[in-house]
């Protein structure tokens, strides 16, 4: 398969930060719903250290992601979609990159406001992007979860459209972003 991406398909690097990012979300979402879990304590300040990690690695590899998507062309979406479902994945798959974004940098903010350093598994020690703040915090604390809801609303929606295409429209849209497949 093609590293890079054609007008057919989807490269095999454009198809690797999709898949890592996805499976990144799922690792993500699991540690933060069992630290929440957990009362205060070493293990549940373990778990959140490693949802840090996680959730900075996203934010970069969503900036290599974007990085990559520019220097390339990308297949078009299909010419048979009706105006407002191409309006609709445009405006679906912009929301998906802002909130990649939005939630680490909330979720960085946050932690500075609370006066607790993020580090990038023990090997970076990243900077604080806010002073210490209890109002802060919290403001941000309940930005970091509305919008990490809503990331995972717009991926409901989102893997809802690609199934819609492969199973109801019958086109290649889901085949061109899956390795060893044709299209
Ligand atoms: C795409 C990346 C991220 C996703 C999807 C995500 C998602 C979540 C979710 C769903 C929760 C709430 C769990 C619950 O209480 O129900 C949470 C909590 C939290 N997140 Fe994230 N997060 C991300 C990135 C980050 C980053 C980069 C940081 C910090 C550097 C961070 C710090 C935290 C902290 C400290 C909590 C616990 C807050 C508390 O309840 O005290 N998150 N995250
Ligand atoms: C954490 C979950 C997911 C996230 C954050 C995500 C994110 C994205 C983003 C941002 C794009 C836009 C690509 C671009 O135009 O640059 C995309 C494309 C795509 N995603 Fe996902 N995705 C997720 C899960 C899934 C799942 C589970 C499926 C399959 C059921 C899927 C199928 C697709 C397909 C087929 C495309 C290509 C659309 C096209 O060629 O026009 N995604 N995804």
């Amino acid at each position: 398969m093609a590293l890079r991406n054609t007008a057919r398909r989807w490269g095999a690097i454009a198809q690797v930060f999709h898949w890592v990012i996805v499976a990144l979300i799922v690792v993500q979402v699991t540690l933060a719903e069992m630290a929440d879990d957990l009362p205060n304590g070493m293990r549940k300040l373990t778990l959140l250290a490693r949802h840090k990690s996680v959730g900075i690695t996203i934010l970069g590899l969503v900036i290599l992601r974007l990085a990559w998507r520019w220097l390339n062309e990308h297949p078009p979406l299909p010419e048979n979609l009706k105006r407002y479902e191409q309006a609709l994945a445009r405006f679906s798959h912009a929301a998906l990159y802002v909130l990649l974004i939005a939630v680490p940098l909330s979720g960085w903010t946050m932690s500075s406001a609370r006066g607790f350093p993020v580090s990038w598994f023990g090997f970076w020690q990243l900077p604080d992007l806010v002073p210490k703040s209890r109002p802060l915090y919290e403001a941000l604390l309940t930005t970091h979860h509305t919008l990490a809801w809503t990331l995972l609303a717009v991926i409901a929606l989102h893997v809802l459209g690609a199934l819609k295409h492969h199973f109801w429209h019958k086109d290649d849209v889901l085949k061109r972003m899956l390795p060893f497949t044709r299209t």
